[in-house]
């Protein structure tokens, strides 16, 4: 039986392909059309699936959408009412932009693939996070918790899943939403919503939870876990462009400029931030108190998520929890929900927000719908498309792109490892690539975790990254607790997908500066070679050659851009930045090797190879 689920219309749109139960392919839509957080439907997604499965749309048995559009639409029409005239511009952009695409999903569908009416079926939002959680996870039992922004109605859901059912038990609805309050402070905080929450994140141990106070003047949270907003802070029911509203101003003072650069006293002020200004302090000081507020938020959005998990744990007496919803991807969070509630394995899969809300309608389709028995545990979020070595040097070749071929993985990886060793950054694109937000070793930016200044290097290397943002380490699963405070690390499945910060042991934070951050803490990954061979095998060779088993892995991308997928934007993002090294499967291209190729094409010999070398990033991909 092939099973297709779809995402789209809101947060980051996906596609999934079932095949007889088990995932056969899974990718967000805005690695195709390099719009990041691309929302509109999928058509590429879907595509990139159907051919991982060998399939015409045709042959499929059924599509799942993971929501309902009509009761979301509702929703929109309920809150425009009630908060009318205020609502209007909400009102009338809903009208617009609903009744064209989104509520006739099943029509588009139809129109789109080319199935019948009869095989397209709707999921709802919360029951696709708490499916893509749970008939993920290898737990025959478990709690379900999902918190996000909003789904149709629901914005926070507690459960039980148990073999092939789901059963939410009590829900929050908006507006009364914590993915909406975090969303308010990234907004005030001078972040894009639905994009800078983790900056925030990494805002907050720079500085002081001093208004915590503060902070609960806006959220009333009731004996059994559950909260309530105070809406006279807010806006975003019923406007379209603000979160909070000048009481919320008058809290928490004004807002902070997106424009201005943000440092503390205690990130400094990095040297690729240019002059220091004249009232550097001044401007210091008044960053420290943004940092205070994001620390503010931070510590309670924990503390709610750690009273409702611990709430349910008391509810339902079980020791596992699965959870999803983009809150879900609070990292800090969840390593407090792990050590403090009474849970004693959490499943989270990587693609944990609105993205994973596809692999979670097709699999409820499959098991709670048709009563389909379970089989498929995701171990690994390597899902998405891969580069043949056909495809690479394909790429290579055409463009006159000088590289070496390694054939023996051994040179492949000695090569690389030192070049680590040797302060070099490298960008590592090797097989499919990842399901969701982190790049886990497929599409990654590696560097040496031992080095201070290496996250400066790396900073202005892929230019302008905010200072405060950690880097993350990449460990091998059975080496993790010599470095971290997590015990039985290789057990813990959202370690595996970067969604736990834990402490990096006292004695260990010296030894590997680059990956620890100002809290003492690390996002970590859990490296395991049978789902991850090559990265694996090159992490060892690392700590081999240093006694490290750990490398310094971020996102391969430029800041504001997806992830990379093809050779050509992996290329691109190469000849742009001034990464060192570029490995594209067995290809190694190296800065003076891509200006040998500069050299020829010119004429004459040039120490700035990135403009010759650049393509348009608007061209479609390769491949
Ligand atoms: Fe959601």
């Amino acid at each position: 039986m092939n099973i297709l689920g779809i995402s789209c219309y809101f947060h980051d749109a996906s596609a999934a392909l079932l095949r007889g139960g088990e995932l056969v392919a899974a990718a967000e839509e805005e690695r195709f059309t390099r719009k990041k957080h691309d929302y509109e439907f999928p058509r590429n997604a879907i595509d990139f699936c159907l051919s991982v499965g060998g399939l015409k749309a045709a042959e499929l048995d059924f599509v799942v959408f993971f929501e309902k559009p009509f009761i979301k639409f509702e929703r929109l029409l309920l809150s425009s009412m009630q908060t009318f005239p205020r609502s209007h511009k909400v009102f009338r952009e809903a009208m617009i932009t609903w009744l064209g695409d989104k509520l006739w999903i099943k029509t588009l569908i139809q129109k789109r693939l080319g199935v019948p009416a009869t095989k397209i079926l709707f999921s709802e939002h919360h029951l696709s996070h708490a499916a893509s959680a749970f008939f993920c996870s290898g737990f025959d039992e478990a709690a379900i918790m999902t918190v996000d922004g909003v789904g149709e109605w629901t914005t926070a859901s507690v459960g039980i899943g148990k073999g092939t059912e789901i059963k939410l038990l009590k829900e929050i609805r908006f507006p009364h939403s914590l993915g909406l309050l975090y969303s308010a402070f990234t907004a005030f905080l001078g972040f894009e919503v639905n994009e800078g929450e983790y900056k925030v994140m990494g805002m907050a141990p720079f500085g002081t939870p001093k208004y915590m106070d503060k902070v609960h003047k806006l959220i009333r949270i009731a004996k059994d876990a559950s909260f309530e907003l105070d809406m006279d802070y807010f806006s975003f029911h019923y406007s379209p462009d603000q979160t909070f509203n000048q009481k919320f101003v008058d809290l928490f003072g004004s807002p902070r400029d997106p424009k201005a650069l943000f440092f503390t006293p205690d990130t400094g002020y990095p040297a690729y931030f240019g002059d220091k200004p004249g009232n550097y302090e001044q401007l210091g000081k008044e960053n420290q108190h943004y940092a205070d507020i994001a620390a503010s938020i931070q510590a309670v959005t924990e503390e709610i998520l750690v009273n409702m998990a611990r709430e349910l744990q008391k509810e339902t007496g079980l020791k596992r929890l699965c959870m999803a919803g983009g809150v879900a991807l609070n990292s800090v969070a969840n390593g407090r929900i792990l050590n403090e509630t009474g849970f004693e394995e959490i499943y989270i899969q990587p693609s944990a927000g609105d993205g994973g809300g596809s692999v979670g309608a097709a699999l409820y389709a499959y098991h709670a719908v048709l009563g389909k028995p379970r089989k498929f545990i995701m171990e690994h979020a390597y899902w998405g498309q891969e580069n043949s070595p056909c495809v690479i040097e394909g790429f290579l070749k055409e463009n006159g792109i000088p590289y070496e071929r390694l054939e023996r993985e051994e040179k492949l990886i000695e090569r690389v490892v030192d070049n680590l060793q040797n302060g070099k950054v490298i960008g590592w694109s090797q097989g499919r690539f990842e399901w969701g937000p982190r790049a886990l070793g497929s599409r990654s930016i590696l560097a040496d975790p031992r080095r201070a200044d290496m996250k400066d290097i790396v900073n202005v290397k892929i230019k302008f990254r905010e200072p405060f943002r950690p880097f993350a380490p990449s460990v091998l699963a059975e080496r993790t607790e010599e470095y971290f405070d997590l015990p039985n690390a290789a057990q813990h499945y959202p370690a595996r997908f970067m969604l736990y910060v834990v402490d990096v042991k006292p004695e260990k934070r010296e030894i590997i500066p680059a990956i620890t951050h100002v809290d003492g803490t690390g996002r970590l990954q859990t490296v395991r070679k049978e789902y991850n061979p090559r990265y694996y095998r090159l992490i060892e060779t690392f700590g081999q050659a240093t006694g490290v088993p750990i490398v310094l892995n971020t996102s391969f991308n430029l800041k504001g851009e997806p992830i990379v997928n093809t050779p050509k934007e992996a290329f691109n993002t190469f000849s742009k930045s001034g990464m060192d090294t570029l490995v594209l499967g067995h290809e190694l291209i190296t800065v003076s090797l891509a200006r040998k190729r500069a050299r020829g094409s010119r004429g004459a010999a040039t120490t700035e190879f990135a403009k010759p070398l650049t393509f348009s990033p608007t061209e479609k991909h390769y491949g």
